[in-house]
């Protein structure tokens, strides 16, 4: 048979390779791709080819990218025990295990409601000054002038926080293995996304890909498991998702095993902090391409924060500061996918398709923020689209940074205040240009990063003053 294109039958989608489906045009182009594929209708349909069907013993394979609020809603809400999560890349399940992120079921909901406490509500708000202490530590290092790669900047701020919450210590020289494992395992799961080939190759054969990767997890679940017996073998109490765990029982009152400690430590440890960095990452990217919106951000924080550092009570005093966050997060979700969903049985989306039982359901996050129906001129940086009357007028489930559902993001909450208050601490002190001559583009990997390290000029600001729009 010859590599043909075929047009998908029944539903609207793109011509795809009849063995290998829609893979190489999502290799080559993600995010265009599914940009591409929003002017084939609410429900695109993609059948996988024949390599997949022969692989996943799935006879018409087919993913379908769902394009409509209403459908996301279904699949993430009203209908949602009807969808497991789809099997993950190799190099994902050997980093993630089996952490809250990846199970199903009542194993899921019970991690979901061990765990979920710790990230919300007072607990959440605990932890405004090491937030802002971490921050200001940073800040201490920048001088006036210098360049800095901002994104390295901000996943050190981030990685600092969640380390105390994790394991209620600092961060030392780990942090570079950290970032260079999470960097070279976040390329290797988007490859084997895309490619067969680089899934059929296994962790042990010694590719330099692999070998960094391995070597890197082994670094890190040693640490992990020392840290485990130290905490085990101290009588010394500590507010942190380490004790918890180790106190925690599972769903047979018997406690947590080693390994599965290690599972729920690494999503967290890799979950929350290189997330939250890229979204702060791109905010500054976004406001030194808007002098006006950097305005009117600094006259907020000028008016509320001044000259001291921000605390929990002034979050809800910073509607413009949080309406900056929330166009960032539309225009470059770190999430800028879902994990894949699998019908368990046929189902009627409300946009009138019947999708087949075994279904591959795709959700992004990063097409749907680029939706014109929903956000008109969608390529433009308006934080105003977040004002409380613009609000009202889209629909719900058009904006989903952080998923929906039962799946829901654990750590939202958090992450918004992190977000929030590493902004206001910055940009009341700083501003942050960035140097000339750079072409930045984003490149979905597991979360949506800069392709290249984005390097800015920091300019400390005297407090309250005014920047010129048009200088
Ligand atoms: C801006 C930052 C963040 C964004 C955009 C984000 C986004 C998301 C999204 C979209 C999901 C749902 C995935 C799906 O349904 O397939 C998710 C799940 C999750 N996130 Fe986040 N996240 C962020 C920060 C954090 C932080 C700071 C933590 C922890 C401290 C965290 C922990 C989790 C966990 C544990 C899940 C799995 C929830 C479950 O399956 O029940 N995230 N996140």
């Amino acid at each position: 048979m010859t590599d043909q294109i075929i047009p998908s039958p029944i539903f609207s989608g793109p011509p795809v390779s009849r063995w290998r489906g829609p893979f190489p045009q999502l290799r080559r182009d993600t995010l265009g791709f599914l940009l591409h594929c929003q002017t084939y209708g609410d429900v695109v349909k993609l059948p996988m080819g024949l390599v997949r069907e022969l692989l996943l013993r799935q006879r018409d394979a087919t993913m379908y990218v769902l394009n409509h609020p209403a459908d996301v809603k279904h699949v993430l809400v009203a209908n949602q025990d009807n969808y497991r999560k789809a099997p993950v890349a190799p190099a994902e399940s050997r980093i993630f295990g089996q952490g809250v992120l990846h199970t199903e079921g009542e194993m899921h909901h019970h991690r979901r409601r061990l765990l979920l406490p710790f990230f919300h509500g007072s607990h959440v708000t605990a932890y405004t000054d090491l937030i802002t202490s971490k921050t200001q530590d940073l800040l201490g290092l920048w001088h006036d002038g210098t360049s800095i790669d901002i994104g390295q900047q901000m996943a050190s701020v981030t990685l600092s926080v969640i380390w105390r919450l994790l394991f209620g210590r600092e961060v030392g020289a780990e942090a570079d293995t950290i970032r260079e494992t999470i960097a070279v395992g976040q390329r290797l799961i988007k490859l084997q996304y895309d490619s067969l080939l680089a899934t059929l190759i296994p962790l042990w054969v010694p590719t330099p890909t692999h070998r960094r990767l391995t070597r890197g997890l082994g670094a890190m679940e040693s640490m992990i498991h020392r840290f485990i017996e130290e905490r085990r073998a101290s009588s010394h109490q500590s507010e942190d998702v380490l004790s918890l765990l180790l106190a925690a029982t599972d769903m047979d009152g018997r406690q947590l095993r080693d390994e599965e400690i290690r599972d729920e430590l690494m999503t967290f440890l890799l979950a929350g902090h290189e997330t939250t960095a890229n979204a702060l990452t791109w905010t500054w990217f976004l406001l030194s391409q808007c002098r006006s919106v950097w305005e009117r951000l600094t006259c907020e924080l000028n008016e509320v924060v001044g000259d001291r550092l921000p605390t929990a009570a002034d979050v809800p005093r910073l509607p413009y500061t949080k309406m900056v966050w929330n166009e960032s997060l539309r225009l470059y979700p770190p999430a800028w996918t879902l994990h894949t969903r699998l019908a368990r049985t046929q189902d009627h989306l409300p946009s009138g398709a019947i999708l087949p039982s075994g279904a591959w359901v795709f959700i992004s996050p990063w097409s749907l923020h680029r939706n014109a129906r929903w956000f008109p001129d969608p390529n433009r940086f308006d934080p105003d689209r977040f004002s409380e009357g613009a609000n009202r007028l889209r629909p719900p489930f058009s904006y989903i940074p952080f998923g929906a559902g039962g799946r829901r993001c654990l750590g939202e909450s958090f992450a918004e205040l992190e977000g929030l208050l590493i902004l206001a601490t910055i940009a009341s002190k700083f501003r942050l240009r960035l140097v000339d001559g750079q072409a930045i583009q984003p490149e979905p990997v597991m979360t949506l990063r800069p392709d290249v390290p984005v390097q800015m000029i920091v300019q400390r600001v005297a407090i309250a003053e005014s920047i010129p729009v048009h200088a």
